[in-house]
């Protein structure tokens, strides 16, 4: 079988390292991949932008491609899913329409108050009077969130008032017309990620990102600084709760409104100390950086899963974990999350570090063997061990062998799991 994945960060890598392992996927190509993808023994990487879904299909057309995964939001928002479907190809995502879970918070927001799905109680504004008005008269903290697509860095917290008309002042803008405010919730968050036929589900395990960019959890958002799974305080009393009150219904609703959905589907959930859960957000996908941590624990395969769930064949599927943790950090370039130096040759790169530790590229070129830093995140180390902590101590050792001027990562990732173990 031939499979082509969509993107060229830490995620696709991982994604296609993983369909490697498959004994029914014979060639696999990755638009556009990265470094990590090219290097890969057996994976070809394809010079097509992710979004241009008029190259890509007459690719997959071309190559009769079998099966195709998205890895990124934006094709989904450009309607890839839609283009492909159209000429009777594969793929595995959902269409243009159900993906506005993911592309637009408006939307999200009000279909999950619709449909009764937990979340922050919240206001919608493309006037930025009536924001500045809601943020003056509701309690503090308030988060401020940009409704379209801003990867990972579209959602401010507010301690103050002045902080709220700041971000709203620079959400609402030009390129991004409406904003949503919302109540800022405390707990613990946890990613719940699901495949989905439409109809059927099979869970993956728990993830937990670091969103923030600094140790103990401090400075700006980020796209994710590094994950772990599974997150083992989240009981499988609780996940089924998560999975009948808030998957089922979404699947059930989009069902119901002409709109069924075929991907992986992400919760992003704020999980109180009262064991309380509230969707923050929905991505239409699988996460970057808790990919990177899901994947060297799959022990089913991911092709077959794949291949069930376009073809509406999920239902007697289930999936089978390493009962190992991976903790997985990324390493960034200097300036992350805003403007980043790029062009930085990566000194002491090696992909397969060892046989429980691998180096999955998020934003490198090459030139021959040698990495060049081309974005912000830029390596993702992804280390199994019996505890967090173990795994944690081995993806440190490996994220301080490699390096480049301005290398930079969090020390601490899986630090709640620890304090627990
Ligand atoms: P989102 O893109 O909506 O998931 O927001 C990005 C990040 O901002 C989340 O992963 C949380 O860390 C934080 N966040 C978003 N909404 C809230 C909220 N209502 N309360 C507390 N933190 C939030
Ligand atoms: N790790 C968060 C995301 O992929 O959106």
């Amino acid at each position: 079988m031939k499979v082509l994945i969509i993107g060229q960060g830490g995620r696709e890598h991982a994604l296609a390292w993983k369909f490697k392992q498959s004994k029914e996927v014979t060639q696999i190509f990755v638009a556009p991949g990265n470094a990590g993808t090219a290097l890969e023994p057996g994976i070809e990487n394809i010079a097509i932008a992710a979004t241009d879904v008029g190259q890509l299909l007459k690719f997959a057309l071309t190559q009769q491609i079998d099966l195709t995964i998205v890895g990124p939001e934006a094709p989904l928002a450009a309607g890839i899913v839609d283009a492909f479907q159209d000429q009777g190809l594969a793929i595995f995502g959902p269409t243009q329409k159900a993906a506005q879970l993911e592309t637009s918070k408006v939307f999200s927001k009000n279909f999950m108050a619709k449909h009764h799905i937990p979340t922050a109680p919240f206001a919608t504004f493309s006037n930025k009077d009536k924001a500045k008005a809601y943020a003056h008269n509701h309690p503090l903290p308030l988060v401020v969130k940009a409704s379209g697509l801003m990867a990972g860095k579209g959602v401010v917290i507010c301690n103050n008032e002045i902080e709220a008309i700041a971000a709203i002042d620079t959400l609402l803008n030009g390129k991004n017309s409406e904003i949503v405010i919302e109540a800022f919730l405390q707990g613990e968050e946890v990613s719940f990620i699901v495949m989905t036929d439409g109809e059927h589900i099979v869970p993956l395990a728990t993830s937990q990102d670091h969103k923030r960019r600094d140790d103990g959890d401090l400075g700006p958002n980020t796209g994710g600084m590094g994950a772990y799974s599974p997150v083992s305080w989240v009981r499988p009393v609780l996940e089924q709760k998560i999975l009948e009150t808030v998957i089922r219904p979404t699947l059930k609703a989009l069902q119901k409104e002409n709109t069924p959905y075929c991907g992986f589907l992400y919760a992003g959930l704020m999980i109180t100390p009262q064991d309380d859960y509230y969707v923050l957000e929905f991505n239409c996908r699988l996460g970057d950086p808790e990919t990177q941590a899901l994947l060297p624990r799959l022990k089913s395969d991911l092709f077959t899963l794949c291949w069930a769930a376009t073809h509406s064949q999920l239902l007697d599927k289930s999936v089978e974990w390493d009962e190992r943790v991976v903790v997985s950090i990324v390493l960034c370039a200097q300036g992350y999350p805003g403007p980043v130096k790029t062009g930085d040759s990566v000194n002491n790169y090696a992909s397969d570090c060892t046989e429980d530790v691998k180096c999955f590229v998020s934003g490198a070129t090459r030139h021959e063997q040698q990495l060049i830093t081309s974005g912000g995140r830029v390596l993702c180390i992804s280390a199994l061990g019996q505890t967090v902590h173990e795994a944690q101590s081995k993806a440190l050792y490996w994220a301080e062998q490699v390096d480049w001027p301005g290398k930079f990562y969090r020390k601490d990732i899986g630090w709640r799991a620890v304090a627990r173990e």
